[in-house]
């Protein structure tokens, strides 16, 4: 199967380089070598190599800087999903796309289904949700939500964690944001079997489990103290979001409903806090060199 992966070097696109499977000719196209906000090299690109399936791994992800910046945000997360749509239509290939849990304004206080309507609270949020509604125009396209990603590769929540456990005597993290931190090697593996199978329309991946900003941040300190990659504890002060003014709302409660990508998959997914430890122990590899 050849593939086309656009933002091959982003978070998840890294990791969909290294869950590839192994009959799957990927060609990774980065930021550099394709622009997909340029319609013109999107289609030429897909015009060149004429894959069976686009994978598109690249977005406008500053989810703050979104709200400055809302023609640069759509003109990438929603024009540009346009573009490899309609290269997809002209050349007969499927689109895979990555969406996010920030579609939903998390008021709802229980799990989102995937026919529950999206009321994003932020630019990001909305120029994710148009672009959804532009991967949908291409016959047969996936648009995989996903939330709270982090991985060995790539600025996260938990890099950021661990710098600030090091450096600092306290860290204040947001208790009221409920959501599933999701590691992009399962997600990245997720979307391959999902691909594989012809999956088409919307679904839910995540890692399972539910938790809050506070106690992604506790778990992450347990961890990587248990493994060595922090040699102290500090203190972790659980905040309100009001006492993190940022210039994006976020949704407080975002866990969505995977029994559908579970029903194809065959599995349920695992428990985010497993999916953590296996991220940490591979980046205590890494850091030993
Ligand atoms: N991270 C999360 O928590 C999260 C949660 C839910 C959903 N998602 C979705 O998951 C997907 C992957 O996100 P990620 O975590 O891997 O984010 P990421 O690390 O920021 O990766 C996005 C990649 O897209 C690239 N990119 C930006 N503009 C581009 C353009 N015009 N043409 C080509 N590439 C471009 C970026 O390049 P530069 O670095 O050079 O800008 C970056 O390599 C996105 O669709 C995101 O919306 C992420």
């Amino acid at each position: 199967m050849k593939v086309l992966l656009t933002g091959a070097g982003g978070q998840l696109g890294r990791a969909l380089m290294q869950a590839r499977p192994t009959d799957a000719d990927v060609i990774a196209l980065d930021r550099v070598a394709l622009d997909i906000g340029d319609r013109a090299a999107v289609l030429a690109a897909v015009a060149a190599h004429r894959p069976e399936l686009i994978v598109n791994a690249a977005a406008y992800t500053a989810v703050d800087r979104a709200e400055q910046e809302p023609e640069a945000a759509a003109q990438i997360n929603h024009h540009a999903v346009q573009y490899l749509a309609d290269a997809a239509m002209t050349y007969d290939a499927r689109l895979v796309h990555v969406s996010t849990d920030f579609v939903f304004d998390g008021m709802q206080g229980q799990l989102y289904y995937i026919d529950d309507t999206p009321r994003p609270l932020s630019v990001y949020g909305a120029t994710k949700w148009a672009g959804e509604q532009a991967a949908l125009s291409a016959p047969n396209s996936l648009i995989v939500r996903t939330s709270w990603v982090y991985g060995v590769d790539g600025a996260n929540f938990v890099k950021t964690m661990l710098r600030l456990m090091a450096a600092r005597d306290e860290v204040r993290v947001v208790a009221d944001q409920i959501g599933t931190p999701t590691h992009a090697a399962s997600l990245a593996r997720a979307i391959w079997a999902l691909a594989g199978q012809g999956a088409a329309g919307i679904v839910h991946v995540t890692d399972a489990g539910v938790a809050s900003w506070y106690d992604f941040a506790q778990a992450i300190q347990d961890e990587a103290v248990a493994i060595g990659l922090l040699d102290r504890v500090v203190p972790i002060v659980p905040i309100a979001t009001e006492d993190y003014p940022t210039p994006a709302k976020r949704p407080a409660f975002s866990v969505l409903d995977k029994s559908a990508s579970w029903a194809l998959l065959g599995v349920p997914a695992a428990h985010w806090r497993a999916e953590l430890g296996l991220m940490l122990h591979q980046l205590k590899d890494m850091t030993r060199g």
